[in-house]
């Protein structure tokens, strides 16, 4: 049920029960971080594998005292500069925190949102809110309440609109000195190395140890998904096909064949593409689509995040 009533949804937390929450880079399904019942229930519902850690949103910058066992200099650094925002930091975690949401990792993934919904709800409970994508276990991100509701009707989700960044957060932590992205995401990897330096690219390759949820495939629609720098020549080979295509800034060829298109940006802004890549994945997703094909985008700031998620949803 999607809902207006901030009150509501602040009850139905406290009450240990499962919400939706926007923030402004996907929604989130939500759940007091410091009662377990509530936490499984959110496993439960996504169908999520308990090897899997939940991210922990905190409302300001002195909660992370109560979670955390230390807070290395240029994980501060980057907390000082995006924090509230699309960025989540692995710290090592203290006792208070349950192995159930660190998945018996000694890390703790934190948050804190910058919508301002989610901040309000936030300031208003006295405990911390552990919250994954509101998406079942591998299926498309939601950027919308109504995404959410798609997926978990029975619960309350709280309407913010269309999620800002509409990609999920940029993971970082450290690994000895150095600093380490185990996510591309809101964030771009420009950004944070203006800040801290040259960053290790943990997204790629076996580090399942540190970043378990980074599984190859994910992200996914129900049909065949393609990601090509020229969609045009698959079109044309696929002529049997119901196909969908995402397009970056225009449609560079049309057919019988492409029962439905989504241009991501018009003026080409990444931003822009990182907004709408769900959302366009959603609506192609009601077509019955036989295959979907999307445009990969330029390899640089949010197109790295964009690119990432293409390629997961690609992944057999
Ligand atoms: O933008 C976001 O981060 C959204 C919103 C709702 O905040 N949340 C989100 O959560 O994307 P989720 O669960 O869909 O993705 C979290 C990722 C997973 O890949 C998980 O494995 C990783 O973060 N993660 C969580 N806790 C971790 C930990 N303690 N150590 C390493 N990776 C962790
Ligand atoms: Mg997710």
């Amino acid at each position: 049920m999607i809902v207006t009533d901030i009150q509501l949804i602040k009850k139905t937390v406290e009450n240990g029960e499962v919400i939706g929450l926007p923030t402004e880079t996907v929604y989130g399904l939500a759940a007091n971080a410091f009662n377990e019942t509530a936490i499984r229930k959110i496993y439960e519902l996504k169908g999520r594998p308990s090897t899997n850690p939940l991210i922990v949103h905190i409302g300001h910058a002195d909660q992370l005292k109560d979670i955390v066992s230390s807070v290395p200099e240029k994980l501060k650094q980057l907390a000082d500069a995006f924090w509230p925002g699309g960025l989540t930091l692995l710290f090592p975690k203290n006792e208070s925190i349950s192995p159930i949401i660190t998945a018996g990792f000694p890390n703790i993934a934190v948050r804190m949102p910058t919508h301002p919904l989610a901040q309000s709800l936030l300031k208003s409970i006295p405990f911390p809110l552990v919250a994954p994508s509101a998406n079942i276990s591998n299926r498309i991100s939601p950027t919308k309440a109504s995404h959410v509701e798609k997926y978990f009707p029975n619960i309350y989700t709280l309407e913010g609109g269309a999620c800002e960044a509409g990609v999920e957060s940029t993971i970082v932590g450290m690994e000895y000195e150095e600093v380490c992205v185990y996510r591309w995401g809101a964030i771009g990897r420009e950004a944070i190395e203006n800040l801290v330096g040259k960053v290790l690219d943990r997204t790629r390759g076996d580090h399942a140890a540190v970043a378990p949820g980074m599984s190859k495939k994910h992200y996914s629609p129900t049909c065949q998904f393609i990601v090509s720098k020229e969609p045009g020549f698959l079109l044309s080979i696929s002529l049997q096909k119901r196909v969908g295509v995402i397009w970056f800034n225009e449609v560079l060829w049309t057919g019988p064949n492409v029962v439905a298109y989504e241009v991501l940006s018009p003026t080409g802004n990444l931003e822009e593409a990182a907004k709408n890549i769900y959302d366009a994945m959603h609506r192609l997703e009601d077509h019955s689509l036989d295959l979907i094909i999307a445009e990969r985008l330029p390899e640089h700031g949010l197109g790295i995040s964009i690119n990432d998620r293409l390629d997961r949803a690609a992944a057999q």
